[in-house]
């Protein structure tokens, strides 16, 4: 009887865990890639502003960064350069040199307020170059693409992402009333597809930004914005990305300058509430 039972619960455990393995097939690990380098031209994508280009699956150990690809990863996302001359990424060269392509785009747009743009570049950066990237993305599309040489690779050309929602609102809030420069016109409203400055939201913006058809995004990126604390929704292994974002009425970590009261608020100068007079009139 007691050994029966026993048994019975350790096949359960064994079936549990076979599904699981061949269910997820993926693996969430800190200092482990999820894809790397180019693999060609994403064949889902259209008409396109950027040549739409594509990683390669490739679950592998974070490689070390030194010398010009160590330059280059803090130029482009310096929040991954904290190693004084080395550290590990997920990224290669090429695939630095593309994303600061597209980056400076979006940049052109967000320009005027440094923090904003710090916030945006650094979910990007990390989904792109985080030594952890295994541990924060699942990739839930792929495509075979031809290489040069005849052989066949397989292509990420979607993912899904886990990013709380302090960072994700924090980030929003700070690019929400940033100006472009030339027109002076709300740059969230060109950011948020049909939905313009006045129904944009954290989840709107993140949609536009992971959306290929939007001529910028090489693939899909499906932004899961969730409490921190929460699991649910979350694969087994894998983590919430939950570091903190820049207030727009801060200094960034580069050196850029707090933003100005045009475009944002928190740096305008605070103005008497009404409803303080009326507390002293009522006072006396
Ligand atoms: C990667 O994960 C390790 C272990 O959890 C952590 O110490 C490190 O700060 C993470 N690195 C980045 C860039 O998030
Ligand atoms: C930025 O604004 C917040 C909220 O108004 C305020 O608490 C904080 O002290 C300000 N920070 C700076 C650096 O001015």
């Amino acid at each position: 009887m007691h050994w029966h039972r026993k048994s019975w619960t350790w096949s359960i455990t064994l079936c549990t865990l076979a599904i699981c393995l061949v269910l997820s097939g993926a693996q969430h690990e800190p200092g482990y890639c999820a894809f790397y380098e180019e693999c060609g031209l994403n064949p889902d994508v259209g008409e396109a502003l950027i040549p739409p280009k594509v990683p390669c699956k490739d679950y592998r150990k974070a490689v070390s960064v030194t010398g010009d690809h160590y330059q280059l990863l803090e130029s482009v996302c310096p929040m991954l350069a904290k190693g004084d001359g080395q550290t590990h990424a997920c990224c290669t060269v090429k695939q630095l040199i593309f994303l600061k392509t597209i980056l400076t785009l979006y940049k052109s747009v967000l320009i005027r307020c440094p923090s904003c743009v710090d916030n945006f570049v650094h979910i990007h950066c990390i989904t792109t170059c985080s030594p952890n990237q295994s541990q924060i993305l699942k990739i839930t599309k792929t495509a075979n693409i031809t290489q040069p040489l005849g052989n066949v690779k397989e292509a990420v050309t979607g993912y899904e992402t886990y990013i709380s929602t302090s960072f994700s609102d924090a980030a929003f809030r700070s690019c929400q009333n940033v100006r472009i420069p030339a027109t002076g016109e709300s740059a969230i409203a060109t950011m948020c597809g049909k939905y313009g400055s006045t129904l944009c939201t954290p989840q709107r913006w993140y949609d536009f930004q992971g959306d290929s058809s939007n001529g910028l995004a090489p693939l899909d990126i499906n932004f899961k914005l969730l409490p921190e604390g929460q699991t649910a929704g979350i694969p087994p292994g894998a983590v919430l990305f939950s570091e903190k974002a820049l207030n727009c009425n801060e200094t960034t970590p580069t050196g850029g300058e707090a933003c100005s009261c045009q475009d944002c608020v928190e740096s305008c100068p605070a103005v008497p509430q009404p409803g303080q007079k009326t507390n002293v009139i009522q006072k006396n």
